[in-house]
């Protein structure tokens, strides 16, 4: 496989604010839509039929894929990998088969620092009449693993705890968390969906049941994602009716690139990233008044979630001209203080001050050097 960049994006990039939301969505890296390109206009057949060359070479495409996507997160073959249109709908589809397997809605296990996709389906579970038990979480942002040991029931249906936190890059111990689930005999979920290519997370060494990833988070395509369920998981996976639609064979084909290339270039990718994002906050430290939240050392680098003295963190994300958020996506633009921090025992006005920087496969240190500069600026602009 070429290594050459030549996303479109990053060329574009150049001239937009400088983009440090790579925790919301990446660019589609150029290798993956030259890889994407053919499926739409001459490889478009319909997987499903296969009478002839059209339908043929794109049921080699799904077939293909699917073996890419499982060897690249570490699993052992490719119809352990359930596709979904996206991270949010493979964490339903983890949660509501566990709770909802037995006679009854069952037990489950989960945090508060979850992502917003986990946290709804257990409340969803817990207002079908399921049983939630939501772990402490301390100041660090690391679940209490003893509480969990003690909170495991004979009906636990499911521990869900995701490994790297979408708003702080928090890293949860998901090695030991797996030991303690096996040794229990309970199935235990994890979303990955920010740890795959960010951490040297793998579904064989982690040893989860299940796993939740996204393409658009690997510079893949927005709309694909999947859910990863090993051999034997005593869960079984109800899919719905329509996910034996017609192979969405250009976004498949896109995951499977992206994941391919993510996986060859994580460990360089990681000690660059984490090389310039530590650069950036010692820098910034140097120049505001700024704390990092969550943990220092149980984190990816690619995430920062920075809180600046009396400023206000919506303030700071849309005076200044770098493309940064709040919090998760999924809550920018929100007026409350973001339940994971919350949840991390911050105050009030450090939840406020709160913002998520998040660096990528085309950040580089100078525009990181910038980054700092117009962060500066601005604190300065919001104290006048
Ligand atoms: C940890 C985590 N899980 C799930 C999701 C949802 O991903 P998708 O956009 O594919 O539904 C996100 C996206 O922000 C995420 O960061």
């Amino acid at each position: 496989m070429k290594t050459r960049d030549t996303s479109p994006h990053t060329q574009h990039l150049g001239q937009a604010p400088m983009y440090f939301d790579y925790a919301a969505s990446t660019p589609v890296d150029g290798r993956v839509l030259q890889a994407m390109l053919p499926y739409f206009t001459q490889e478009f057949g319909n997987a499903s039929n296969v009478l002839h060359n059209y339908g043929k070479n794109a049921r080699r495409a799904v077939i293909r894929s699917l073996e890419l996507i499982a060897s690249s997160i570490g699993a052992t073959a490719p119809d352990q990998i359930i596709v979904t249109p996206s991270a949010t709908s493979a964490n339903w589809l983890a949660m509501v088969s566990a709770g909802t397997a037995g006679s009854k809605p069952g037990h489950i296990i989960t945090s508060p620092v979850e992502h917003s996709s986990v946290i709804a389906a257990a409340r969803h579970l817990e207002k079908i009449g399921g049983a939630v038990t939501w772990l402490e979480v301390n100041s660090n942002g690391l679940v209490n693993t003893d509480q969990l040991k003690k909170e495991i029931r004979q009906d636990t249906a499911l521990v869900s705890i995701g490994h790297v936190n979408n708003e702080t890059g928090v890293c949860q111990d998901i090695e030991s968390i797996s030991h303690l689930c096996m040794d229990r005999g309970v199935t235990l979920h994890t979303d990955a969906t920010q740890s795959f290519g960010k951490t040297g997370f793998r579904v064989d060494n982690a040893l989860v049941s299940m796993a939740t990833f996204s393409a658009h988070k690997i510079y893949g395509p927005i709309g694909i994602g999947c859910l990863y369920v090993r051999n034997n998981t005593a869960t079984k996976i109800s899919v719905p009716g329509d996910y034996s639609a017609t192979a969405n064979v250009p976004s498949l084909v896109g995951f499977a690139t992206a994941a391919e290339l993510t996986a060859s270039m994580s460990t360089s990718e990681i000690s660059r990233i984490k090389y310039i994002s530590m650069e950036f906050l010692r820098d910034l430290h140097s120049r505001v008044d700024v704390q990092l939240n969550g943990s220092s050392t149980n984190r990816t680098w690619d995430i920062l979630n920075l809180s600046i003295r009396n400023i206000d963190g919506a303030d700071l994300a849309r005076a200044a001209k770098i493309a940064i958020s709040t919090g998760s996506a999924c809550r920018t633009g929100s007026r409350e203080p973001s339940p994971t921090l919350h949840a991390m025992g911050l105050d009030i006005d450090r939840c406020r001050s709160a913002v998520r920087v998040s660096f990528g496969r085309f950040t580089t240190a100078t525009d990181a050097g910038a980054a700092v500069d117009e962060i500066q600026k601005v604190v300065s602009l919001l104290r006048d």
